[in-house]
């Protein structure tokens, strides 16, 4: 952009967020940092390393709190009382709407943003370069975005470029996650995408000419006029724009109704994994479903050519079949950064105070220098995240049974091997792609952070249930969205309200285990069910809505 019409604008938005601030800021100044910190944050849960297999080996209760490091066991009476409560519940009924959408589905949504556009957009204008950041999730809502304002500006796409970042460390582009040549084609009628900026375009000084638009220059959720107005100009005079992060610059609404179909089309449909992942994901997916399963339209798209490979080959019952995927978030990041005491005693606070100190210095500052709230009301606020303790204890209380077959992705889980005790010794059918892959399958992926994502986004969409510890996450976001789009109801999300589950944690020292029980399910079955997508809301998490899907009947 030009550089004295940037700073106009910077300026008027500056007013304008320092007026909005100020008025939020007595009451709210926490909650803002929060909330944008944990935007920082939105992808942490991919910065995985891969750890040896094994790394939730069986250990029994008893040896809680033996080891040499005892992170956060807050639950230690709830756990064992769900270990009864497992152990005598193999002949009950499981509840249906574990393994299933809630019913009441009186309309039958259906996919169908695959159908092209009326006219072809040439890509006339001049060139789109996006170098997207953060993790896969938040690279895939870049791409999908950056597709739908290429059309709106009838510009032509250059293959997104992934920025590095020391947080992921992984180096891998578009093409090494997405199949690209499939990309290319697959929006060929509705955009015009090419691998390169033609050559007399590459010399250009893209910061002097003013054609670098970062993400202080777009407001979060900017409408399309604001492209028109905004970047047309820049595009048309100078033949290139490059956008820099661009992950939620593009209003969900109000926005035409074919660029909305193409945002969906884009992220249902046109991003393939590439062949090693496909393969590998494929590999995941039929040893979770104990070599037997029936093979769905989702399977296709997640896997391409393998899903036939997914196809039944036993004569298993579904229940011999079928696994829950759980999606957990508990890595030092997101502990740290939470400002709650996991149980860990004097150690993890100076390790939590430490990582703070040198990974989140602003938090330390606030905390050195404004009164926040202590750990025990934002435990008692729901601001906390779920521990895998407490996401098994969810588990356990809506009535999973204890051989459920489990998947847990993204597994770098603060305090280790001990934090997951638990889990196993209620549930020992629980697995990670570390343990499921041998280690020469594993490392083509390892130290890729992206790419073990990727791994786990296809076993999670493929899940026949999924549950998530937080809501807030895009990964989980993405994944849910997907299950709606391709799952015509059959492939359900368990989703907690974080403030009533604390509610009921709160009484873990006392609580018996049938109210406990009792009290999350209520808390479940509160949760709202949308059945289509609320107004402004995130088209990839809530794919129902006439621009993606059909409905009929
Ligand atoms: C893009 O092309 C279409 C059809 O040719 C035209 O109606 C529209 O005004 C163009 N938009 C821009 C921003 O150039
Ligand atoms: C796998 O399926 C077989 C029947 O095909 C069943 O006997 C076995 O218990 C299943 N394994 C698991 C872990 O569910
Ligand atoms: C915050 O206070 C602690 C001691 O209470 C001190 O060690 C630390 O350096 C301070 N940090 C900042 C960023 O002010
Ligand atoms: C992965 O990273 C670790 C340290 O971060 C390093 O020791 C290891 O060699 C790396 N592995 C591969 C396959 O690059």
């Amino acid at each position: 952009m030009n550089g004295c019409y940037r700073q106009q604008q910077r300026r008027r938005w500056w007013r304008r967020r320092s007026l909005l601030v100020g008025v939020a800021l007595a009451a709210l100044f926490f909650l803002l940092v929060n909330w944008w910190m944990l935007s920082l944050l939105e992808e942490f849960s991919f910065h995985q390393k891969a750890t040896a297999s094994g790394l939730f080996s069986i250990r029994s209760l008893n040896q809680l709190g033996k080891g040499r490091r005892h992170h956060g066991v807050l639950h230690t009476r709830l756990l064992s009382l769900a270990a009864h409560a497992l152990a005598e519940g193999d002949g009950k009924i499981e509840p249906q709407e574990l393994w299933r959408e809630r019913s009441s589905p009186t309309t039958l949504w259906t996919p169908c943003s695959y159908k092209h556009l009326r006219e072809t957009s040439e890509g006339e204008n001049g060139y789109i370069l996006v170098s997207a950041n953060g993790g896969i999730s938040q690279q895939r809502i870049a791409i999908c975005n950056a597709v739908a304002v290429a059309r709106l500006l009838n510009a032509t796409l250059v293959i997104p470029n992934f920025l590095f970042s020391s947080v992921w460390s992984d180096p891998s582009q578009f093409s090494d996650i997405y199949q690209e040549d499939f990309f290319v084609d697959y929006l060929r009628t509705d955009i015009r995408i090419v691998k390169e900026l033609p050559l007399e375009l590459r010399s250009l000084d893209l910061v002097a000419i003013g054609s670098l638009v970062t993400d202080t220059d777009i407001v979060k959720e900017s409408k399309p006029s604001f492209f028109l107005k905004n970047v047309l100009p820049i595009l048309i005079k100078n033949r290139v724009v490059h956008f820099v992060g661009f992950g939620n610059r593009l209003a969900f609404d109000p926005i035409p109704f074919n660029l909305q179909r193409l945002r969906c089309k884009c992220n249902f449909h046109a991003l393939r994994f590439v062949r090693k992942i496909q393969e590998t994901g494929a590999l995941l997916v039929r040893r979770m479903r104990n070599h037997t399963s029936l093979s769905r339209p989702l399977d296709e798209n997640l896997v391409g050519p393998f899903a036939s490979e997914l196809a039944p080959k036993g004569h298993g019952r579904p229940q011999d079949s079928r696994y829950l995927a759980v999606h957990l978030r508990f890595e030092i990041d997101m502990a740290a950064y939470s400002m709650c005491y996991f149980g860990g005693g004097k150690e993890e606070e100076q390790e939590l105070e430490a990582y703070r100190l040198s990974h989140f210095p602003a938090l330390t500052h606030l905390k050195n220098t404004t009164r926040l709230p202590s750990a025990a009301q934002l435990r008692s606020e729901g601001q906390c995240p779920l521990t895998p303790e407490e996401a098994v204890l969810v588990l356990a209380a809506l009535g999973f049974k204890r051989r459920t077959r489990i998947y847990v992705a993204g597994a770098n889980i603060y305090g280790g091997r001990s934090m997951m005790v638990g889990l196993n010794t209620l549930y020992p059918n629980l697995v990670t792609k570390e343990s499921l892959l041998s280690s020469s399958e594993m490392e083509p992926f390892l130290n890729l952070s992206s790419q073990l994502a990727a791994l786990d986004f296809i076993v999670c969409a493929a899940a026949d249930s999924f549950a998530m510890t937080d809501s807030g996450s895009q990964f989980s976001s993405l994944v849910s969205g997907y299950r709606m789009y391709y799952g015509s109801g059959m492939l359900p999300t368990i989703r907690p309200n974080k403030r009533r589950l604390a509610s009921v944690f709160s009484r873990h020292s006392t609580i018996e285990w049938s109210l406990f029980e009792r009290s999350i399910r209520k808390a479940f079955m509160q949760m709202k069910r949308t059945v289509e997508r609320p107004i402004a809301r995130s088209i990839y998490r809530h794919p129902r809505c006439a621009e993606c899907m059909c409905r009929s009947g």
